[in-house]
Protein backbone atom coordinates (compact mmCIF):
# COMPACT_ATOMS: atom_id res chain seq x y z
CA UNK A 1 0.00 0.00 0.00
CA UNK A 2 1.28 3.68 -1.04
CA UNK A 3 0.87 5.62 2.08
CA UNK A 4 0.92 9.59 1.29
CA UNK A 5 3.73 11.95 2.23
CA UNK A 6 2.70 14.09 5.12
CA UNK A 7 4.40 17.46 6.10
CA UNK A 8 3.69 19.27 9.27
CA UNK A 9 4.71 22.22 10.60
CA UNK A 10 4.53 22.90 14.37
CA UNK A 11 4.62 26.65 15.48
CA UNK A 12 4.92 26.31 18.67
CA UNK A 13 4.59 29.38 20.88
CA UNK A 14 5.08 31.80 17.08
CA UNK A 15 2.96 33.75 15.26
CA UNK A 16 1.11 36.83 15.71
CA UNK A 17 -2.13 37.64 12.79
CA UNK A 18 0.77 38.99 11.00
CA UNK A 19 2.06 35.43 10.35
CA UNK A 20 -0.54 34.78 8.31
CA UNK A 21 1.18 35.52 5.20
CA UNK A 22 3.15 33.23 5.45
CA UNK A 23 0.90 30.79 6.29
CA UNK A 24 -1.24 31.42 3.19
CA UNK A 25 2.43 31.35 1.13
CA UNK A 26 3.34 27.95 2.65
CA UNK A 27 -0.37 26.55 1.50
CA UNK A 28 0.16 27.92 -1.81
CA UNK A 29 3.31 26.54 -2.04
CA UNK A 30 1.54 23.11 -1.28
CA UNK A 31 -0.91 23.20 -3.51
CA UNK A 32 2.25 22.69 -6.66
CA UNK A 33 2.70 19.07 -4.69
CA UNK A 34 -0.58 16.91 -4.53
CA UNK A 35 1.01 14.27 -4.00
CA UNK A 36 1.78 15.59 -0.26
CA UNK A 37 -0.48 16.31 2.51
CA UNK A 38 0.97 19.45 4.50
CA UNK A 39 -0.39 21.03 7.46
CA UNK A 40 0.28 23.81 10.25
CA UNK A 41 -0.19 23.64 13.95
CA UNK A 42 0.02 27.56 15.02
CA UNK A 43 -0.84 28.75 18.56
CA UNK A 44 -4.58 28.07 18.96
CA UNK A 45 -5.35 31.82 18.92
CA UNK A 46 -4.26 31.49 15.55
CA UNK A 47 -6.46 28.30 14.36
CA UNK A 48 -9.99 30.45 12.92
CA UNK A 49 -7.87 32.71 11.76
CA UNK A 50 -5.77 30.47 9.68
CA UNK A 51 -8.57 28.43 8.77
CA UNK A 52 -10.47 31.87 7.45
CA UNK A 53 -7.50 32.95 5.64
CA UNK A 54 -6.52 29.54 3.87
CA UNK A 55 -10.34 27.62 2.89
CA UNK A 56 -9.60 24.35 2.55
CA UNK A 57 -5.97 24.07 4.34
CA UNK A 58 -5.69 21.78 6.93
CA UNK A 59 -4.95 23.41 10.10
CA UNK A 60 -4.27 21.69 13.91
CA UNK A 61 -4.09 22.57 17.29
CA UNK A 62 -0.24 21.43 19.68
CA UNK A 63 -2.10 19.84 22.05
CA UNK A 64 -5.72 19.58 23.72
CA UNK A 65 -7.64 18.70 27.03
CA UNK A 66 -8.96 14.92 27.11
CA UNK A 67 -12.36 16.41 28.49
CA UNK A 68 -14.62 17.73 26.17
CA UNK A 69 -15.12 20.75 28.43
CA UNK A 70 -15.22 21.32 31.87
CA UNK A 71 -13.39 23.48 34.54
CA UNK A 72 -9.86 23.41 33.39
CA UNK A 73 -8.49 27.38 33.35
CA UNK A 74 -6.39 27.72 30.37
CA UNK A 75 -7.29 24.36 29.13
CA UNK A 76 -8.30 24.05 25.19
CA UNK A 77 -10.68 20.91 24.33
CA UNK A 78 -10.66 18.86 21.63
CA UNK A 79 -14.25 19.91 20.01
CA UNK A 80 -13.24 23.18 20.42
CA UNK A 81 -10.10 22.48 18.28
CA UNK A 82 -12.78 20.91 16.02
CA UNK A 83 -15.15 23.73 16.18
CA UNK A 84 -12.37 26.37 15.41
CA UNK A 85 -11.81 24.60 11.81
CA UNK A 86 -8.94 22.38 13.22
CA UNK A 87 -8.78 19.23 11.44
CA UNK A 88 -6.04 17.69 13.62
CA UNK A 89 -3.99 18.09 16.73
CA UNK A 90 -0.69 17.16 18.26
CA UNK A 91 -0.35 15.28 21.36
CA UNK A 92 2.67 14.18 23.44
CA UNK A 93 5.25 16.28 22.32
CA UNK A 94 8.01 15.39 24.02
CA UNK A 95 7.72 19.64 25.20
CA UNK A 96 4.23 18.98 26.77
CA UNK A 97 5.34 15.28 28.40
CA UNK A 98 8.70 17.33 30.03
CA UNK A 99 7.39 20.61 30.57
CA UNK A 100 4.03 19.45 31.78
CA UNK A 101 4.48 16.20 33.04
CA UNK A 102 2.30 14.30 30.96
CA UNK A 103 1.86 10.84 30.90
CA UNK A 104 1.71 7.80 28.07
CA UNK A 105 -1.51 7.43 29.91
CA UNK A 106 -2.79 11.45 29.65
CA UNK A 107 -1.57 11.07 25.88
CA UNK A 108 -3.55 8.04 25.01
CA UNK A 109 -6.16 10.15 26.62
CA UNK A 110 -5.94 12.87 24.70
CA UNK A 111 -5.80 10.81 21.21
CA UNK A 112 -8.97 9.17 22.25
CA UNK A 113 -10.57 12.70 23.10
CA UNK A 114 -9.28 13.90 19.75
CA UNK A 115 -10.17 10.88 17.91
CA UNK A 116 -14.12 11.59 18.96
CA UNK A 117 -14.05 15.00 18.13
CA UNK A 118 -13.65 13.86 14.38
CA UNK A 119 -9.55 15.13 14.92
CA UNK A 120 -6.86 13.36 12.97
CA UNK A 121 -4.15 12.62 15.58
CA UNK A 122 -0.40 13.13 15.15
CA UNK A 123 0.62 10.85 18.59
CA UNK A 124 4.26 12.07 19.26
CA UNK A 125 7.01 9.84 20.74
CA UNK A 126 10.84 10.15 21.12
CA UNK A 127 13.81 9.18 23.64
CA UNK A 128 15.87 11.46 25.32
CA UNK A 129 19.71 11.79 25.26
CA UNK A 130 20.72 9.80 27.50
CA UNK A 131 18.42 6.72 26.40
CA UNK A 132 19.91 6.99 22.80
CA UNK A 133 23.20 6.71 24.23
CA UNK A 134 23.07 3.81 26.74
CA UNK A 135 21.34 2.10 23.77
CA UNK A 136 17.50 1.71 25.13
CA UNK A 137 16.01 3.84 22.08
CA UNK A 138 13.90 1.45 20.54
CA UNK A 139 12.68 0.20 23.82
CA UNK A 140 11.99 3.23 25.05
CA UNK A 141 9.51 4.51 22.05
CA UNK A 142 8.50 1.17 21.97
CA UNK A 143 6.77 1.59 25.66
CA UNK A 144 5.59 5.01 24.41
CA UNK A 145 4.09 3.79 22.00
CA UNK A 146 2.52 0.75 23.48
CA UNK A 147 1.08 3.26 26.37
CA UNK A 148 -0.64 6.06 24.15
CA UNK A 149 -1.64 4.42 21.16
CA UNK A 150 -5.91 4.81 21.77
CA UNK A 151 -7.27 1.16 22.27
CA UNK A 152 -9.74 1.71 19.05
CA UNK A 153 -9.31 3.76 16.42
CA UNK A 154 -9.49 4.77 12.20
CA UNK A 155 -5.89 3.90 11.28
CA UNK A 156 -6.11 6.80 8.71
CA UNK A 157 -6.87 9.09 11.45
CA UNK A 158 -3.84 8.67 13.61
CA UNK A 159 0.00 9.06 12.78
CA UNK A 160 2.81 8.58 14.98
CA UNK A 161 5.79 11.03 14.91
CA UNK A 162 8.89 10.24 16.39
CA UNK A 163 11.14 12.76 17.53
CA UNK A 164 14.19 12.02 19.38
CA UNK A 165 14.43 14.75 22.18
CA UNK A 166 18.11 15.79 21.56
CA UNK A 167 17.43 15.90 17.75
CA UNK A 168 14.48 18.80 18.62
CA UNK A 169 15.83 22.20 18.03
CA UNK A 170 19.42 20.99 17.76
CA UNK A 171 20.78 20.60 14.58
CA UNK A 172 21.02 17.32 15.77
CA UNK A 173 20.03 14.46 13.52
CA UNK A 174 19.92 10.94 13.88
CA UNK A 175 22.06 8.83 11.42
CA UNK A 176 19.17 7.59 8.51
CA UNK A 177 20.01 3.95 9.23
CA UNK A 178 19.06 4.64 13.21
CA UNK A 179 15.73 6.69 11.43
CA UNK A 180 14.93 3.22 9.76
CA UNK A 181 15.43 1.33 12.59
CA UNK A 182 13.55 3.00 14.50
CA UNK A 183 10.11 3.65 12.44
CA UNK A 184 10.73 -0.34 11.17
CA UNK A 185 10.21 -1.40 14.70
CA UNK A 186 7.46 1.38 15.37
CA UNK A 187 5.71 0.02 12.91
CA UNK A 188 6.13 -3.97 13.96
CA UNK A 189 5.27 -2.58 17.55
CA UNK A 190 1.89 -1.03 15.85
CA UNK A 191 1.37 -4.12 13.85
CA UNK A 192 1.29 -6.13 16.82
CA UNK A 193 -1.07 -3.29 18.76
CA UNK A 194 -3.42 -2.65 16.21
CA UNK A 195 -3.04 -5.31 13.91
CA UNK A 196 -1.06 -5.29 10.11
CA UNK A 197 -3.83 -3.84 8.09
CA UNK A 198 -3.65 -0.77 10.72
CA UNK A 199 0.10 -0.90 10.52
CA UNK A 200 0.35 -0.58 6.65
CA UNK A 201 -1.85 2.13 6.67
CA UNK A 202 -0.56 4.79 9.71
CA UNK A 203 2.01 7.01 8.60
CA UNK A 204 4.89 7.12 10.85
CA UNK A 205 6.69 10.63 10.40
CA UNK A 206 9.81 11.69 11.48
CA UNK A 207 10.85 15.24 13.59
CA UNK A 208 13.91 16.67 15.05
CA UNK A 209 15.54 20.02 12.97
CA UNK A 210 14.04 18.53 9.64
CA UNK A 211 15.12 21.38 6.96
CA UNK A 212 15.94 21.63 3.55
CA UNK A 213 18.74 20.60 3.11
CA UNK A 214 18.38 17.12 4.83
CA UNK A 215 14.86 16.20 3.93
CA UNK A 216 15.46 13.99 1.38
CA UNK A 217 17.55 11.59 2.90
CA UNK A 218 15.44 11.44 5.83
CA UNK A 219 12.61 11.32 4.30
CA UNK A 220 13.86 8.59 2.19
CA UNK A 221 14.59 6.20 4.87
CA UNK A 222 12.72 2.92 5.13
CA UNK A 223 9.19 3.50 6.75
CA UNK A 224 9.41 7.21 7.04
CA UNK A 225 6.22 8.63 5.64
CA UNK A 226 6.95 12.50 6.02
CA UNK A 227 7.98 15.21 8.73
CA UNK A 228 6.80 16.81 11.85
CA UNK A 229 8.70 20.18 11.03
CA UNK A 230 9.09 22.89 14.25
CA UNK A 231 11.58 26.36 13.27
CA UNK A 232 11.68 25.49 9.35
CA UNK A 233 7.70 25.53 9.34
CA UNK A 234 7.52 29.23 10.09
CA UNK A 235 8.18 30.48 7.08
CA UNK A 236 7.64 29.37 2.92
CA UNK A 237 11.09 30.23 2.30
CA UNK A 238 11.86 27.64 4.50
CA UNK A 239 8.95 24.80 4.74
CA UNK A 240 8.43 24.75 0.76
CA UNK A 241 11.49 22.77 0.23
CA UNK A 242 10.58 20.26 2.46
CA UNK A 243 7.40 19.71 0.95
CA UNK A 244 9.36 19.49 -2.50
CA UNK A 245 11.29 17.14 -1.00
CA UNK A 246 8.71 15.02 -0.09
CA UNK A 247 6.98 15.43 -3.62
CA UNK A 248 10.19 14.26 -5.13
CA UNK A 249 10.20 10.89 -3.57
P1 LIG B 1 12.43 21.35 15.13
O1 LIG B 1 11.17 20.89 16.00
O2 LIG B 1 12.09 21.04 13.68
O3 LIG B 1 12.57 22.81 15.39
O4 LIG B 1 13.61 20.54 15.60
C1 LIG B 1 10.44 19.73 15.70
C2 LIG B 1 9.32 19.54 16.67
O5 LIG B 1 9.50 19.80 17.88
O6 LIG B 1 8.21 19.12 16.29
Amino acid sequence: MTRRKYVVGNWKMNGLIAALDEAKAIFAAAEAHSSVDVALCPPFTLIGAMVAAAPGAAVGGQDCHASASGAFTGSVAAPMLADAGASLVIVGHSERREGFDESDADVRAKAEAALAAGLSVILCVGEPRAVRESGGAIAYVLAQVAGSLPGDFDPARLAIAYEPIWAIGTGLVPTVADVADMHGAIRAKLGEQAGSDAARVMRILYGGSVNGENAAELLGAGDVDGALVGGASLTAAKFAPIVEAAASL
